[in-house]
């Protein structure tokens, strides 16, 4: 039996990249053998074990042949036969379908390093329709090494515009896109994952809602960009730029698909957009099973962000019920997010990527006037039940008018 290191780790160390997960390859060996050397099965027919001290993952040199449509429509075929050649032949991308030995000799039949000195994301084979993941996971690698200079090439974005006309994608299951869509959003350049699904037609097929956005016109006095997707997309970029988590990232992608509802006769103005974004926000979450505290900041910011960029001129009794909504009083990380989306939502405009944002400060301070105000004096005054809310709101917001005649 022969073991190689294969995909990203020889990838990521001919890159000079850190090089975290290693997966090996295993040929000319049997689910026996592995066995009796002490492996341990991942699962019942799939052909991959864990090394019974380091837990890395050890696969079988296999070949895919799809039964079906989706997932569940795989079959493997292993055996000690299959070469590594024909096991790197089924991989996604040339880049990754090299191995190396333990003498880091390289194998690479389907030129990887060139395309990795190239800079093209490139697909090895027709093979790789076998698994319409790849699709997002080719928009994933574009936007991890966008900053290298890597594209797709033509011929692979072809060949994801097939998949995604074919309906393969719509088979795909919530938790697989889920993951590489977090983790995608999580990359230094997410728009460019965003833009990839766009140019090969997936982002109609998988977030219809965003690529709605599109062709949208806004207002150039507030959107100099004036396209509504556009605009998203510098949004993500500069949820990146400012390193903020998964939540906001999502929020921020999420946070204007009410404007993909406007009639166009009310062009360039979208009235209510904030309101009419939610059911959509609200689908796109389900359809990916999102985690619930990307869900809930998710339309949270599609409702209130316009309150965010105005919370200056908001009535203190507008900016009580804000902080109410967003239970700052035991959620003060989530309003928090809410003001690092609102910001990112005023900095993703063209020309105005570095604008100040005072707004973020103001309502930073409004949040702990309100968490200020103090329980026990209304307690000792005999407050209790519904009425000891009633009075804390009435607190509050004399606090919060002081604080608005104040600032
Ligand atoms: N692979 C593939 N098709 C998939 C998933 C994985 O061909 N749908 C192959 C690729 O050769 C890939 C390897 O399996 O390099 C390991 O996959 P994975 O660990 O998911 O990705 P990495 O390439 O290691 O990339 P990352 O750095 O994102 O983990």
């Amino acid at each position: 039996m022969q073991i190689f290191k294969v995909g990203g780790a020889v990838r990521d160390r001919l890159l000079g990249k850190p090089v975290t997960d290693i997966d090996w390859v295993v040929v000319g060996a049997t689910t026996e053998e592995m066995l009796a050397q002490g492996y341990r099965p991942v699962g019942a027919d799939f052909p991959v074990f864990l090394h019974p001290k380091s837990g890395a993952e050890y696969a079988l040199a296999r070949t895919e042949r799809k039964s079906g449509r989706g997932y569940g429509g795989f079959t493997f075929h292993a055996s000690p036969e299959v070469t590594l050649e024909e096991d790197l032949i089924r991989r996604d991308l040339t880049i990754n379908a090299m191995a190396e030995d333990d003498q880091q000799n390289l194998t690479d039949p389907y030129h990887g390093q060139r395309d990795l000195e190239a800079r093209v994301l490139r697909h090895v084979s027709p093979a790789f329709a076998e698994d319409p993941l790849r699709v997002l996971r080719v928009a994933r690698f574009a936007a991890r090494y966008a900053d290298l200079g890597f594209t797709v090439a033509p011929e692979t974005l072809d060949l994801m515009r097939q998949l995604s006309e074919s309906g393969e994608l719509e088979a795909l299951t919530a938790e697989r896109s889920w993951k590489e869509i977090s983790r995608a959003l999580m990359e230094d350049q997410p728009q460019v994952f965003i833009q990839v699904l766009r140019d090969c037609g997936a982002l109609k097929v998988l977030m219809p809602e965003v690529d709605a956005l599109f062709g949208v016109p806004q207002p150039e006095i507030h959107h100099p960009e004036i396209d509504s997707g556009i605009h998203t997309l510098s949004v993500l970029e500069q949820s990146a730029r400012h390193k903020q988590p998964l939540t906001v990232r999502w929020a921020c992608l999420l946070h204007d698909l009410g404007k993909g509802l406007t009639p166009e006769e009310e062009w360039p103005r979208h009235i209510a957009h904030e309101h009419k974004g939610l059911k959509l926000i609200k689908v796109v979450n389900e359809r990916f099973k999102a985690p619930k505290d990307c869900q809930e900041l998710a339309l949270l910011v599609g409702q209130y962000h316009t309150h965010g960029h105005r919370a200056l001129e908001l009535k203190a009794s507008t900016l009580l019920e804000l902080l109410q909504s967003f239970d700052v009083y035991r959620r003060p990380q989530r309003f928090e997010e809410f003001i690092a989306a609102c910001e990112m939502d005023a900095r993703g405009r063209k020309g105005l990527e570095d604008r100040s944002y005072p707004q973020a400060d103001y309502l930073r301070g409004a949040a702990s006037v309100a968490r200020g105000v103090a329980v026990q004096p209304l307690l000792e005054k005999g407050f209790k039940g519904p009425e000891l809310g009633e009075a804390l709101k009435r607190e509050r917001l004399k606090a919060l008018k002081a604080y608005k005649e104040n600032a």
